[in-house]
């Protein structure tokens, strides 16, 4: 029996929480394994529709929920988001919900670093969903992290309080932004520590009696390949690893237990935020995408840029990301244009590349080689089997396939969950 990890394929918002949300009804325990609060999975359940972005997705299902030591947790955002999904329904307790009690915990002192440093970069800022992620991960790495089981360790917590402060109030104290005092941190933690500390355990470890017991486990990925903080377009990306390899270090499981690679990909591409977007469209036709594809991120409401399919980039994450299939969502939105475009290339300087370049100067210069595919005035909205899709929409995902060469295993085609045509199982392979 084989386990299930999804990851996006481009700079996220591809649709993931709806296959997630199809996936968990198929596993016992659905894992998150890196980022944080700034992922925004909106599931449709019903008349439900529920918006998570720190828990994972599998809890709308009634199945057990992991976040994994990968994960940069904000108790208050933690707290916050059980309680509305509780007020709507759902039963959420320490025996469905496990966090890994080694996670390195986002703090108002990341956030407050996050937004100084964003408003002092001015024109360069990244556009971050300012919610410290990035200040949270840079303190895991510079070993300086308060993690969730410091919080039952006042004498531990003291002195890493010390620490911290003194990194964080040099920072903002030089951007101009108002500093922190330990007591006001301290009280911060004494109010949410009794009500969070009670999820924390040794995730790793209920995990592997879980899989040895047989249990099938869904790795949710959030963010995606193109915000990956090696393999993205950098320094335009978040701060942690989106790859599918990092469910394992993210979670405690080793690499051989990752499973099927299921990359979520638009059929078209958008992107919140800063930085390169090749293949973005600036006409009336990047307006219909946003309009009839609700293009306004979940977490924040900042509309998303519109562009067509990018062949390149999908490609690169399908192999750097150790993607076995695509899930292809809201095909939907493209009925009814009369011609559709997919980039195939770039020209540098004048020069053919079939590869992103890593350089943030060259990434700015590189520009998009479109294909013209004829496209359909039928609609594809809720089409359940190959059969009820038009023979030209057939054909652009053939054409895709062949440019990204992996193979198209599941199609979304609406928000609604049965809406899913199957090709190929990924718990069965
Ligand atoms: P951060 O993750 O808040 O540091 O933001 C860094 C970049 O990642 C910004 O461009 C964000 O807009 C982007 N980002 C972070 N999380 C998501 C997400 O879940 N979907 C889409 N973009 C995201």
């Amino acid at each position: 029996m084989s386990n299930v990890t999804v990851i996006g394929t481009q700079w996220g918002d591809e649709g993931k929480g709806k296959i997630v949300d199809w996936l968990a009804s198929r596993a016992d325990i659905v894992v998150r394994f890196q980022g944080g609060h700034n992922a925004g999975h909106t599931l449709v359940v019903g008349d439900q529709t529920y918006k998570l972005s720190l828990l994972p997705s599998g809890l709308v299902r009634g199945k057990t929920g992991v976040i994994g030591n990968g994960v940069v947790v904000d108790p208050e955002a933690f707290l916050a988001e059980v309680e509305r999904v509780t007020a709507q329904g759902l039963t959420v307790s320490p025996e469905t919900l496990w966090v890994a009690d080694n996670a390195a915990l986002i703090l108002p002192v990341h956030v407050a670093t996050d937004r100084a440093r964003e408003a002092a970069r001015g024109d360069r800022k990244i556009g971050t969903t300012g919610r410290g992620i990035g200040p949270a991960y840079e303190d895991k790495v510079a070993r300086r992290a308060i993690r969730l089981c410091d919080l039952a360790e006042e004498e531990t917590l003291d002195w890493k309080l010390d620490e911290l402060l003194l990194h964080h109030n040099t920072l903002l104290a030089g951007l101009g932004a108002p500093t922190f005092t330990k007591q006001a941190l301290k009280d911060h933690i004494a109010r949410l520590a009794p009500r969070i500390l009670p999820y924390g355990c040794t995730a790793w470890a209920r995990l592997d009696e879980a899989r040895r017991s047989g249990a099938r486990i869904l790795f949710e990925g959030a963010q995606a390949v193109m915000l990956d903080v090696d393999h993205g377009t950098y320094p335009f990306v978040t701060s942690s690893n989106t790859v599918a390899a990092v469910a394992a270090s993210g979670s405690g499981v080793g690499p051989a237990h990752v499973g099927f690679v299921l990359g979520i990909a638009k059929a078209y591409c958008t992107r919140v935020g800063e930085g390169p977007f090749p293949s973005e469209l600036f006409d009336v036709n990047g307006t219909t995408l946003g309009q009839r594809g609700h293009e306004f991120g979940t977490n924040t409401g900042r509309p998303r840029r519109c562009g067509w399919f990018d062949a390149v980039l999908v490609r690169q994450a399908v192999k750097v990301g150790g993607v076995n299939g695509i899930a292809l969502t809201k095909l939907d939105v493209l009925d009814g244009f009369d011609e559709i475009k997919i980039c195939t290339g770039y020209t540098l300087d004048g020069a053919a590349v079939s590869v992103f370049p890593s350089s943030p100067a060259a990434q700015k210069r590189v520009k998009p080689v479109f294909e013209t595919i004829q496209g359909w005035k039928e609609t594809t909205f809720g089409a359940r089997s190959w059969a009820d899709l038009p023979a030209q929409a057939i054909k652009y995902i053939r054409r895709i396939e062949e440019l990204i060469e992996a193979p198209v295993t599941l199609l979304s085609t609406s928000p609604e969950r049965d809406d899913t045509i199957l090709m190929r199982d990924p718990f069965e392979d």
